[in-house]
This record gives C-alpha cells, sequence and structure tokens, in this order.
C-alpha cells in the first residue's frame, strides 16, 4: 500500500484564481461568487471528450479552442490544470467515486460523470476549498439536461469525498490505481516493480518545458533569455510559469523550438551529417528535422499525414530551415538513391511522453501495441533497404516497453545475421549520461531519470545500426509481422 502523504497541489498560474474563491468576495465585496465556473466548463468538456470519446488530448485542446481563448489567462491555465490533473490521476479518482456510487451511471451520463471526475481532483489533488469544487461541480451539472438530475448525487458524493480525504488517499496505492494493468505488468517485467513505481510517481508530475536551441552556441544567450537552465546534453529547459511557448522570448524569432531533452537525443548518434544525404522518415511534425537541417544535413522529411506535414512546414518556415518534404507512405515509397544517414521515428504508444500526454496510458491497447509492433518492423526493413551500405540507421521509439524498442531491434539484427550491425553508443557521446545506455550499448531514458541537477525525461528507446556491403535479404519477419503476438505484453 502507498501510504503517501496528501500530494502537493500542482502549481500553476491558475493559483490567482483560486486565492480569490479563497476569499470568497467579489471585487466588489458582494456576495461570494465561485470564481473560475467556466474555467471548469471546459475541463469537463475536454475530460468528457478524452476520457469518455476516446479523444487525445491535443485534438481535445483544439476542438475547445475556442471557449479556451473565451477565458481569461488565469482561468485558462486552471482549466488545463484541472483536465491534467483528472487524467493524471484518473484511476484513484474512479476509486474514491467508486466508494459512494454504488450503481454505475449510464451511459448518457457521460458529462455528469466528468463533472465528478473534475470535482474529486480538486478536493483531493489540488488543494481548492471544497465549497469552491462542489459548489462550481453542481452549477455545472444543473446546466445540462442530461446531468441535472445527478446534481443531488455529485454534491453528496463530493462532500463525501472532501470529508473522508486523507483516509481515501491513505488507504489507495497510486500506482495499482493509475497505472493500467497490462502497462503495471509490462514495465515491471522490463524495468523490476521498484523503477516501475518511480516511473508511474514520475508521471504524476507537471514536466517543465525543453527546448532545442538552433544555433548551439548561442545556448547561453537563449538559456539567459529564458531563464532556463542548460542541460549536460545541450537542451534548456524552463519553468514557463504559465506562459503560452508562442510568447517566450526567442520563439518568433526561430532560435528554438520546443523539445524534450530525451527526444533531443536520437538525432545527436548520427555524429557529424554536414552536407550528408539524411531521409527523417516519420518526420512530423519535425523536432527531429529540426535538428537535422540545422546540424547542415540535405534533408528529406517524410510523412504520411498531410495535417501533420502542415505543422511541420510551418515550424521549418519560422525556423528558417529547409527540407525537402514528402507526403507517402513510408512502406511503398521509393527513393531514387540510398540515403547516408536515416532516422526512423517510428509510430508507438508514445507511453513514455505520458507526463505531457497523460491520456496515452488509458487510450491505447494492447492490441494496439501489437499492430504498432508489426509496423515498427515492417518500416525497419524500408529503412534498411534505403540507406546505402555502410550508412547509420537510427531506430527510436517513445514507448517504455521493450517490444517497441529493444525486442525490435533484437528481431531485425536476428533476420539479418549477415548484413546488418549495431553500432554501440558510448556514454561520452550523451556528455557522459552512462545510466542512459543499456548493456548492449542502445539509448533508454525514463520518466523517473536524472539529468544533471535536474529530474524527468520522456521515456525513450533508440538503437544505431549500420548494413554491410550486399544485398539485404528479404527477412523473415516481414511476411509474418504478427509473430510476436505471444510475447505482447
Ligand atoms: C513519433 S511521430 C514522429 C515525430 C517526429 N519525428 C518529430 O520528432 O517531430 C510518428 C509519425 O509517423 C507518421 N507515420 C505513421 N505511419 C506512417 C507511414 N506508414 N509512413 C509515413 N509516416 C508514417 C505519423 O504520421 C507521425 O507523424
Amino acid at each position: 500500500m502507498n501510504m503517501a502523504r496528501r500530494p502537493r497541489p500542482e502549481k500553476s498560474a491558475a493559483k490567482d484564481t483560486e486565492r480569490k474563491a479563497r476569499r470568497g468576495k467579489s471585487a466588489k465585496g458582494g456576495r461570494a461568487i465561485p470564481s473560475g465556473l467556466a474555467a471548469r466548463q471546459v475541463a469537463a468538456a475536454l475530460v468528457r471528450r478524452i476520457l469518455h470519446e476516446g479523444t487525445p488530448l491535443g485534438e481535445a485542446l483544439a476542438r475547445e479552442s475556442g471557449a479556451l481563448e473565451a477565458l481569461s489567462a488565469p482561468d485558462r491555465a486552471l482549466a488545463q490544470n484541472i483536465a491534467r490533473t483528472t487524467l493524471r490521476r484518473s484511476g484513484q479518482l474512479d476509486e474514491a467515486i467508486g466508494r459512494f456510487v454504488k450503481k454505475p451511471l449510464a451511459k448518457r451520463a457521460a458529462l455528469a460523470r466528468a463533472i465528478l471526475r473534475i470535482g474529486a481532483a480538486q478536493v483531493l489533488f489540488m488543494r481548492i476549498p471544497a465549497h469552491a469544487a462542489i459548489d462550481t461541480a453542481v452549477r455545472l451539472a444543473k446546466a445540462d439536461a442530461a446531468a441535472r438530475p445527478l446534481a443531488g448525487l455529485i454534491n453528496a458524493v463530493l462532500r463525501n469525498i472532501s470529508r473522508q480525504s486523507d483516509g481515501i488517499l491513505k488507504s489507495q496505492d497510486a500506482f495499482a490505481c493509475n497505472i493500467p494493468a497490462w502497462l503495471r505488468r509490462n514495465w515491471i517485467a522490463a524495468y523490476g516493480e521498484h523503477t516501475a513505481r518511480r516511473i508511474a510517481s514520475s508521471l504524476l508530475k507537471e514536466p517543465a518545458l525543453d527546448v532545442t536551441v538552433k544555433d548551439p552556441a548561442q545556448a547561453a544567450r537563449w538559456a539567459k533569455a529564458l531563464d532556463a537552465h542548460v542541460l549536460p546534453t545541450g537542451s534548456l529547459r524552463l519553468d514557463r510559469g504559465g506562459r503560452a511557448i508562442p510568447s517566450l522570448p526567442g520563439f518568433a524569432q526561430g532560435a528554438w523550438w520546443a523539445q524534450d531533452a530525451a527526444a533531443a537525443l536520437p538525432v545527436r548518434l548520427l555524429g557529424d551529417i554536414a552536407g550528408k544525404r539524411v531521409l527523417d522518415m516519420c518526420a512530423a511534425p519535425g523536432g527531429k528535422t529540426a535538428q537535422l537541417a540545422a546540424a547542415g544535413a540535405h534533408v528529406t522529411a517524410l510523412d504520411m499525414s498531410a495535417r501533420r506535414l502542415e505543422r511541420l512546414r510551418e515550424n521549418l518556415a519560422r525556423l528558417n530551415l529547409e527540407a525537402d518534404i514528402v507526403c507517402a507512405d513510408a512502406l511503398t515509397w521509393q527513393p531514387e538513391t540510398p540515403f547516408d544517414a536515416i532516422v526512423l521515428d517510428a509510430p508507438c504508444t508514445a507511453t513514455g511522453t505520458a507526463r505531457r500526454h497523460p491520456e496515452v496510458l488509458h487510450l491505447k491497447t494492447p492490441g494496439q501495441m501489437t499492430q504498432l509492433m508489426a509496423l515498427q518492423g515492417a518500416m525497419l526493413e524500408r529503412a534498411l533497404g534505403m540507406l546505402q551500405p555502410g550508412g547509420k540507421l537510427i531506430y527510436c521509439v517513445c514507448s517504455l516497453q521493450p517490444q517497441e524498442g529493444e525486442m525490435r531491434i533484437a528481431q531485425v539484427l536476428q533476420d539479418h545475421a549477415d548484413q546488418v550491425r549495431r553500432l554501440p553508443i558510448a556514454a561520452q557521446e550523451l556528455a557522459g549520461q552512462a545510466q542512459m545506455i543499456t548493456p548492449q550499448g542502445d539509448l533508454r531514458t525514463l520518466p523517473c531519470m536524472a539529468i544533471g541537477e535536474e529530474t524527468g525525461l520522456d521515456g525513450f528507446f533508440a538503437a544505431r545500426l549500420t548494413r554491410l556491403q550486399g544485398r539485404l535479404a528479404t527477412a523473415p519477419s516481414w511476411s509474418r509481422p504478427f509473430q510476436d503476438t505471444k510475447r505482447a505484453p
């Protein structure tokens, strides 16, 4: 049992709003008006879209962008903070709600359920005064025809949760509640229970913003302007304190782009690529394309999503960088000549990004992972086929499950034992960060890892391969892409 104390509330620019709510008076000194009702309305809409309709957070934010824009900056921050806390703690919230709701709510009561979840998140994890959290929850329920009949129930459940909050939190095991069973089993098998629990704890914290500076020689200058730390691997880390990324110094002039410190590592493993022909095989929205272009490579940025390539185009334009952009399926596209180097940032379950995208843990399934493993294997085969003999291929995924990382590489090395070699990564290439290198010489970062004096990184896997002279034989795994079904997860 996790007997942790009541968690500290998440830092946010929404504090002002809450301070006003705590004072309990309107600016004119009249009757107390709970502040942030509109913010809670947006938070409930986001949670409903994500947890009830299966929409990813980014897309849900885009769909609610009108309502978000209409909020004041502190209320916008409050809405997002409530939604993110609800997503991170959804297992604990549902367990707590389940103690007082004996009959499951009807399917059409999706908004009522979202209101209950965001109300419980505020009471248990955000130290928002219970009266503000409960009162706004009841008002939201009363304003919706389908939720209105449940307003009394919502009131009673949230009051019970508030009264018993200490006991509830003491009796809950956050790891068991918040991480789906298949991922718990997978991570324990891969990293041991102690590390799996540390990973889960680090997913509960709001991550800092990491950025990659276009010209590494200017890192110190931008660190000063952004009030950021320079991490040992060269990324800058800052607390943006609720500020929107485009409003930060240097963004508009294209001096840097947002990229987790772990996501910035795979491209660095290619070494000097100035003047080389490099394929970024799954390129959008372009974080790695920008790194390759900034390092002086002639980049072909390939992706099958026209919508995501539009974002890549905008990003490159802002950064004043160039690439040949190709919208095509990497499994069938044929280049005229092989490439000197290839980066394959393959589609994956993205569980390593759960600090920023807490919904992935709830939206991804073991069946999806099995399908992705087949796609990753097929893409690796294609990438090797497009690589010049002696060239370098970086295969990477932001998944924590070895089935999508370590095991894909073991398979390809076994299938092409005569033609493909691993080029082991040395700690010096990663500014001495030896904890990130596996015994086989691949890169493996975890959300609970430290980097210099900072803690927290996206979970990433990367391996560096090369192919020898000669024809690449068709791999047996190409024709049986689902062979790992038994091993997953
Ligand atoms: C992990 S994301 C890439 C992130 C990108 N490398 C970056 O650093 O910004 C994976 C990408 O693979 C693309 N993708 C998925 N299947 C593909 C296929 N068959 N051919 C080409 N691109 C594909 C998706 O559209 C998505 O943009």
